[in-house]
């Protein structure tokens, strides 16, 4: 039986029957929103390549985390800009280091606003790269230690759930063992599971002043050609103890983002990454596309692959709009 019979536009008529037969629906609580979180006192300043994004110092950072809040938005993911960097990192772990100091705040303004840390050196390392650096190169097994100590001191400070986003082989397993020996056997672990090396991450690193100092960080990070690769770290990640795997960035790995949802039975998280926002804000400040319909169109995009879970710096704007 097709047509005349089989006519799919008489479920289209009206938005009541567009609204009953949708497949896929995209709510704030889904949501997670970056904060980055400088030194100071009464910092706002909005961050160029990422407009309508701000780096905060802690006393900001928690007024921003109660809007969140009050938008009904689900978290935010910290990134920290240490007041000093050097080769170990060393502020990424210091029990009074910008982020650790901002989870207590946000923790402290908010009811039940999840706070979430991304775990991963390159903000603080003079360098810029995820790990400690020996003849020129990132070594894996010395980092993983820091990286623990980094997460056991984020979960220390009241963070909800960490989220190593270093690429270095084993740290899952060496975060959950440094929680579990700190008796924070209760803090899930979000592992940035499929992260590829890519260019989208650029306005990140000019807000975070995180880009490596030599070399690029295809070492560690995955080729943006694989999706076998990625069903495989998603299985190493989830062996070693991951409680949430994600896909990172969103937009370009949709297929990705399907594949890791229907290889795995833990929740799937999606990164929509600076470069995919900075685009949409670029064009949308240029008139040539509708922001609000591009962003809703994306977001359910990410949803509709099979991300449970988006972290995206448009979830302000999309709250409002919802
Ligand atoms: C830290 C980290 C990066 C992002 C999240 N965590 C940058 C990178 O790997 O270079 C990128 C986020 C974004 O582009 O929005 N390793």
């Amino acid at each position: 039986m097709s047509f005349p019979a089989e006519r799919p536009r008489r479920l289209r008529r009206s938005e009541r029957l567009r609204a009953l037969v949708r497949e896929t629906r995209v709510t704030p609580e889904q949501l997670i929103y970056p904060l980055f979180v400088a030194p100071g006192e009464g910092l706002r300043r909005e961050i160029p390549s990422l407009p309508g994004c701000f780096h905060l110092s802690v006393d900001q950072a928690a007024k921003e985390a109660r809007e969140v809040e009050s938008l009904g938005i689900a978290g935010v993911i910290l990134f920290g800009l240490p007041a000093g960097k050097d080769a170990a990192g060393s502020e990424g772990y210091a029990e009074d280091g910008v982020v650790q100091k901002a989870v207590r705040a946000i923790r402290a303004a908010c009811r039940d606003l999840l706070v979430i840390t991304d775990v991963c050196l390159c903000e603080y390392t003079s360098h810029g790269h995820c790990g400690v650096v020996a003849d020129s190169e990132v070594q894996n097994d010395p980092t993983l230690e820091l990286l623990a100590r980094m997460a056991v001191s984020h979960a220390r400070a009241g963070a909800h759930v960490v989220a190593p986003s270093d690429m270095m082989d084993g740290r899952v397993a060496a975060i959950r063992k440094g929680l579990d020996a700190a008796g924070l056997a209760d803090t899930p672990i979000l592992s940035y599971a499929a992260k590829y090396a890519s260019a989208f991450y650029g306005p990140f690193r000019e807000a975070a002043d995180s880009a490596p100092q030599f070399g690029d960080r295809r070492g560690y990070q995955m080729d943006p050609a694989n999706v076998r690769e990625a069903l495989r770290e998603v299985r190493l990640d989830v062996e070693e103890g991951a409680d949430i795997v994600m896909v990172k960035p969103a937009l370009p790995y949709l297929d990705v983002i399907r594949a890791v949802k229907e290889a795995c039975d833990r929740p799937v998280a999606a990164y929509n990454v600076s470069g995919e926002y900075a685009m949409v804000k670029a064009a949308a400040a240029r008139g040539w596309v509708d922001e609000e319909r591009i962003v809703k169109e994306t977001l359910t995009s990410i949803r509709r692959a099979g991300a449970d879970v988006i972290l995206t710096y448009h979830a302000k704007d999309f709250a409002r709009w919802s």
